[in-house]
């Protein structure tokens, strides 16, 4: 990896930026809407979602120039890692009323899948592999410039 002094030439703000959703519920059960621009901070112009993912893999391994995402376990549970080339923050998603949002430029992996994790991701643009960061070296370079 890279030596803290190389690391430390750019400030870093707390990596986790949370999206708290709101929950309605009745005695039927439970209900979390989310609208583009009110809940989210972007227009939703893509929705994917990982799911029946092995407990052993790990996947993401990149980062995205533009992209922006917010991350919600709707089912079950899963740890995402970002990094910004500066600062390294692990958090566990497990609520489906609670998103991370993942700016442009962080470089995530996302590993420990539950069984039943079934992982949604709200993207602000379409499916552009030129968008793709894939190499963390590049990566850091990037931010460093
Ligand atoms: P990939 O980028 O490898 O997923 P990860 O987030 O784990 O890095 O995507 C897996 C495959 O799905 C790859 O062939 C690209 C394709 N894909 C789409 O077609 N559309 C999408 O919106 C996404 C996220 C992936």
């Amino acid at each position: 990896m890279h030596d803290n002094t190389t690391r430390q030439k750019k400030e870093s703000l707390s990596l986790a930026q949370w999206i708290e959703f709101n929950q309605r519920s009745d005695e039927r059960g439970l209900l979390t809407a989310i609208e583009e621009n009110i809940h989210v901070p972007f227009n939703i112009k893509r929705v994917y979602y990982l799911y029946g993912t092995l407990s052993d893999v790990r996947r993401g391994f990149h980062a995205h120039k533009e992209l922006r995402q917010i991350l919600i376990c709707v089912s079950g549970s899963c740890m995402i890692r970002l990094d910004d080339g500066i600062t390294e923050e692990e958090v566990k998603l497990f609520e489906p009323h609670r998103g991370i949002f993942v700016d442009k430029m962080i470089w995530r992996e996302m590993y420990d899948f539950s069984k039943d994790c079934v992982l949604l991701v709200l993207a602000s643009d379409v499916y552009r592999e030129e968008d793709y960061i894939r190499d963390y070296e590049d990566f850091f370079q990037m931010v460093m410039q």
